[in-house]
């Protein structure tokens, strides 16, 4: 398949960029966005040049995570992501803020497109993507265009429901022949004053499709006052002190798989 101008923009874009991680369910509401920025943050502190980019241009939330309230400036070459917290970022959501994004057909197409090619995002060891649930033009784009630096992160719950959903997006992502580093079992387990350990939506798995669990996270009743309200991710430790474990296992994964 013959690689369109857009497509060599896109690669010019992001040539400053080492790998890049693609954080993916096929489900919603398990913990994509929570997850992307988390690992966001946690491999940054671990002295990493990361960027992160929202592409969930229907739903955003990215935008709730950072202290800046500003939207993204731009100038010929392209548009800059917004620098805080250690992190790049674009998120359309600086944009919209609580306004709908009635996006559709090629128009969509554009601006996800846009969204790759435009952003100047310099030199970066990763660059984590926070895709929509489900599987479509988003997947495709990103797995299409950025496959020789693109690795997968997959994030589920231990929900029957989820986990066949996400079954099908690990097969999909082997068509692709996008590399799976791992799956994180978000939602996993909360521990009880008593000591004991509940786990609300079932069991879970060690292992799917062949794809290895690197993790499994806790509910943390603080992340949200966390995340959106004080924006000081360490508040929620219980889920914080996991994703940094999750974090290093990550960056491991992927040097080894491409040293
Ligand atoms: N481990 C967790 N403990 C407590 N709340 C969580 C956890 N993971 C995610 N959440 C909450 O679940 C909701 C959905 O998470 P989100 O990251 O937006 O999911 P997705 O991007 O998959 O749709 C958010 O309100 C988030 O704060
Ligand atoms: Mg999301």
């Amino acid at each position: 398949m013959s690689i369109s101008f857009k497509e060599k923009l896109i690669e010019k874009k992001v040539s400053n960029v080492k790998k890049v991680i693609m954080v993916c369910s096929g489900k919603g509401g398990v913990g994509k966005s929570t997850v992307s920025y988390a690992l966001a943050k946690a491999i940054s502190e671990n002295g990493k040049r990361v960027g992160l980019l929202d592409l969930d241009i229907h739903g955003p939330v990215e935008q709730l995570f950072f202290k800046v309230k500003k939207g993204f400036s731009g100038s010929k070459e392209g548009l800059k992501p917004i620098f805080s917290d250690g992190l790049k970022v674009m998120s359309l959501g600086f944009l919209s803020k609580d306004e709908p994004i009635p996006i559709k057909g090629k128009y969509k197409e554009e601006i996800l497109e846009n969204l790759f090619s435009e952003v100047m995002w310099g030199d970066l060891d990763f660059l984590i993507v926070d895709m929509p649930p489900g599987v479509s033009d988003e997947l495709f784009l990103v797995s299409r265009t950025l496959s020789k630096k693109l690795v997968a992160v997959v994030v589920t719950t231990p929900s029957l429901l989820s986990l066949s959903v996400v079954r099908r997006m690990i097969k999909l992502l082997h068509q692709e022949k996008v590399k799976v580093v791992g799956i994180i079992e978000n939602l996993s387990y909360f521990t009880c004053r008593c000591g004991e350990q509940v786990k609300p939506f079932g069991e879970g798995v060690e292992e799917l499709e062949g794809e290895k669990v690197i993790g499994k996270l806790p509910i943390d009743p603080k992340l949200e006052e966390a995340l959106v309200f004080s924006k000081k991710i360490e508040n929620a430790s219980i889920f914080w002190s996991s994703i940094k474990k999750i974090a290093v296992e990550v960056v491991e994964e992927i040097e080894t798989y491409f040293s």
